[in-house]
């Protein structure tokens, strides 16, 4: 009862933001500034699906003006495209690449990744962001429920996508690395 008039009051909690806060006061002071040259230190690289409406296309758009590379996984690429536009628009020094998925087709998510590994791009942050909610009994093309597959199998697969390269830095550094905190993650 007490939380959920936290909740709505927008009350801080311990990590010090409350439901009211938005991901640009959340990561003001997470991330390094947008880089001011091509000659900067590497950016993190993010991707993330879903990024073309809601909770995505806020978390890719706050990203990307943070400093990270985004690679925008998506399934419409004109609408991803309209993103990055925008994205480059408020951030114009941001890298931005838009990549084709569609997360309820296994032959589509073996497409992103070779066409992701092909880019040689390091993996620092994936955000497995996009969701449906099927009313109906629907089934993907390779015949699973549909939520089940873009939700949740689709997620787990994606989680995959990282280990086809070992000598990538892992997701979580330890507290104790030296880039912990430049990097803004912790275990
Ligand atoms: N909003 C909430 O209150 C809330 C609450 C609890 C959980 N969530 C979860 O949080 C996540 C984001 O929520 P949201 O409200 O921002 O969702 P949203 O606005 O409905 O956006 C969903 C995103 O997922 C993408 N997507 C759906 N199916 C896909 C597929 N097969 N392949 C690739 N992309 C696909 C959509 O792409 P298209 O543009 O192509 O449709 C869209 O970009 C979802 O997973 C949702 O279940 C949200």
């Amino acid at each position: 009862m007490k939380g959920t008039v936290r909740y709505l009051a927008g009350i801080a909690g311990p990590s010090g933001f409350g439901s009211k806060s938005t991901a640009q006061q959340v990561t003001q002071h997470c991330l390094p500034p947008p880089p001011p040259s091509s000659s900067s230190p590497t950016p993190l690289t993010a991707i993330i699906t879903g990024a073309t409406s809601g909770i995505g296309e806020e978390t890719a758009t706050v990203l990307a003006k943070r400093g990270v590379r985004v690679v925008i996984a998506a399934r419409d690429v004109n609408k991803a495209s309209r993103l990055k536009q925008s994205i480059l628009h408020q951030s114009p020094d941001a890298q931005i690449v838009v990549l084709e998925l569609d997360l309820s087709s296994f032959a589509s998510i073996a497409s992103f990744s070779r066409q992701f590994l092909s880019l040689g791009l390091p993996l620092h942050i994936l955000i497995n962001n996009a969701g449906i909610y099927s009313r109906g009994l629907e089934f993907s093309e390779d015949k699973i429920e549909m939520t089940f597959a873009t939700n949740y199998l689709a997620a787990a697969i994606m989680g995959h996508v990282r280990m086809l390269r070992p000598s990538w830095p892992p997701f979580c550094m330890p507290r104790s690395s030296p880039d912990s905190s430049r990097q803004g993650m912790q275990k």
